[in-house]
């Protein structure tokens, strides 16, 4: 068995993703944004590292909406930001949101080998970990990658991942063949216990966002399985089984 967590954009870059099962993780916000879309009856979430290449994916799917961000804020010319709050139903309602944030939607792209990708958030939270705990069960293998911020650590992801963990494997980790980085997350999720709220507020990219104006997305972001969805990435596209 062996269960790992890539802190950062680096060490994910270092992993084979090849065959394995992944859980991405961009609390704040993309994965949480991702999971309202798809709540909220968006058909799929296309993540696309930059804004250049979302605008000529979005030409080739009929009805598309652009949605991301740029140091936090809308990009210049999209539809939406990469708030939670903005995905709408008669925003996203049946159509295809096209995604691209700066760190988030990249740890999409580098894991597109893997054999099963799923977003994960607190906001869907007990769909993630049923399902985390069945493929674990079925392969003995599982990845968390953490987007991480501005390519180094962040406290919000490894919070998550820890949390994530701890629930997949029920409290007990020994002898499940985690590596020192997934137990350093087991561990600091132990230390700030079940508060997502109080931890994401602490975090740096909590506190640039509650600085930007964005305090209500990172309450959103805390508010566990506020969007029951699962989101499982196939061929580059996120979809949604509620
Ligand atoms: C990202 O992917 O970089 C984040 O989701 C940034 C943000 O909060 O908009």
């Amino acid at each position: 068995m062996r269960v790992d967590v890539a802190l950062t954009p680096a060490d994910l870059a270092r992993q084979q993703v090849a065959g394995r099962t992944v859980f991405v993780v961009d609390i704040l916000r993309a994965t949480t944004t991702i999971a309202a879309a798809l709540h909220h009856g968006a058909t799929a979430v296309v993540p696309v590292a930059t804004p250049e290449a979302a605008t000529q994916r979005a030409l080739d799917i009929p009805g598309a909406i652009l949605a991301g961000e740029r140091d936090c804020v809308r990009i210049r010319g999209f539809d939406l930001g990469n708030s939670p709050l903005e995905m709408r139903p008669r925003a996203v309602n049946g159509r295809t949101v096209v995604l691209c944030t700066t760190n988030g939607t990249g740890a999409f792209a580098a894991v597109a080998g893997a054999a099963h990708v799923y977003a994960l958030a607190a906001v869907n939270f007990t769909r993630s970990v049923a399902m985390g705990r069945a493929l674990l069960d079925g392969s003995g293998d599982l990845l968390v990658a953490c987007a991480g911020r501005e390519g180094g650590f962040g406290l919000d992801d490894a919070y998550a991942a820890g949390r994530f963990l701890r629930a997949v494997l029920a409290g007990n980790v020994r002898g499940r063949g985690l590596t020192d980085a997934a137990l350093a997350t087991v561990h600091l999720a132990r230390h700030h216990g079940n508060r997502w709220d109080r931890l994401l507020r602490q975090s740096s990219a909590g506190r640039r966002l509650i600085g930007l104006g964005f305090g209500e997305d990172v309450r959103m972001a805390g508010r566990q399985d506020e969007f029951p969805v699962l989101a499982a990435m196939q061929n580059g596209r996120i979809t949604g089984a509620t």
